[in-house]
């Protein structure tokens, strides 16, 4: 595939994928073309923990989903997330970022109004959403035949410090070298994100994967085949809209905004 084809074509998966198992060989090739990616004095921070285990995967599933659920029951996701939410296209269209609300799960529609509210939260905990929310992203990790742990090394990974930032920088650079390559090899890929905000459920993933103390668990994705063709998954993070280059392109100063091209 031309290179400027695969970078548009990339996205984030959020329906189920395939059960057929990654062959070893993609397995492989992801984390290879992942090392190839630029560090800080080639420190080649990452590391990497491919996991095609069932028992280690359907942990992680009960993990991801209890913590989905607990989330959306607390209300912490709608009041972490709330920035994001776009709620009409005329919005959408003016800033061209975040998730068009009318993207959401068709459980949540009726609720849509009050969801930021603590009788719409009180409503949609009555109706079982959490649980049902909860339920799909069980599913969708369950069904995954591959997840993949991205870890950084504790000597270079330092928060606050610049090594601590080159660190990240390099590990997202890796990362969109895999998410670049799945859309090569058919293959998707999501995050798993929830355990992410309970930090006891984090230290739990960190447990499963036995990270060892010199290193810092930082992301862990699903990654699969996709099929031909897929129902629009309950919750739809992606969002294909993104900003015209005026919005985020200067031209020789940031006093400049970079003129759009014609009809755009
Ligand atoms: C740092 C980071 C965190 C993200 N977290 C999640 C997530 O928790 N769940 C998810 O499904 N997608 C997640 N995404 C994917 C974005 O929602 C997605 O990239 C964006 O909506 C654009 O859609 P696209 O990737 O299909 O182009 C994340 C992406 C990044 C870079």
């Amino acid at each position: 595939m031309e290179f400027v084809e695969v970078v548009k074509r990339r996205r984030t998966t959020n329906g189920p994928f395939r059960p057929d198992p990654v062959s070893p060989e993609h397995q492989r090739l992801l984390v290879e073309l992942a090392g190839m990616a630029p560090s800080h004095f080639n420190s080649q921070p990452w590391r990497f923990v491919l996991c095609d285990d069932p028992e280690i995967i359907a942990k992680v599933a009960d993990l991801s989903g209890e913590s989905m659920t607990r989330l959306l029951e607390e209300g912490t996701f709608w009041q972490r997330y709330r920035p994001y939410f776009r709620f009409s296209e005329q919005e959408m269209e003016e800033r061209r970022d975040g998730i068009y609300f009318d993207q959401l799960p068709a459980a949540l529609k009726p609720f849509s109004k009050y969801i930021f509210s603590g009788t719409g939260q009180a409503i949609m905990n009555k109706f079982g959403v959490p649980q049902t929310l909860g339920k799909d992203n069980h599913k969708l990790v369950a069904g995954s035949p591959l997840l993949l742990a991205v870890l950084l090394d504790k000597t270079e990974y330092k928060p606050g410090q610049l090594s601590g930032f080159y660190s990240v920088f390099g590990m997202g650079a890796a990362m969109q070298n895999i998410w670049l390559a799945t859309v090569e090899l058919g293959m998707g890929l999501q995050f798993v994100s929830t355990p992410m905000e309970i930090p006891e459920n984090w230290a739990k993933m960190q447990a499963l994967f036995e990270v060892p103390d010199d290193l810092e668990l930082m992301a862990v994705y699903r990654l699969g085949y996709v099929p031909e063709t897929t129902k629009r998954p309950t919750i739809d993070w992606s969002s294909r809209q993104r900003k015209r280059l005026s919005q985020y392109v200067f031209r020789n100063t940031c006093a400049t905004p970079e003129a759009d091209p014609a009809g755009s």
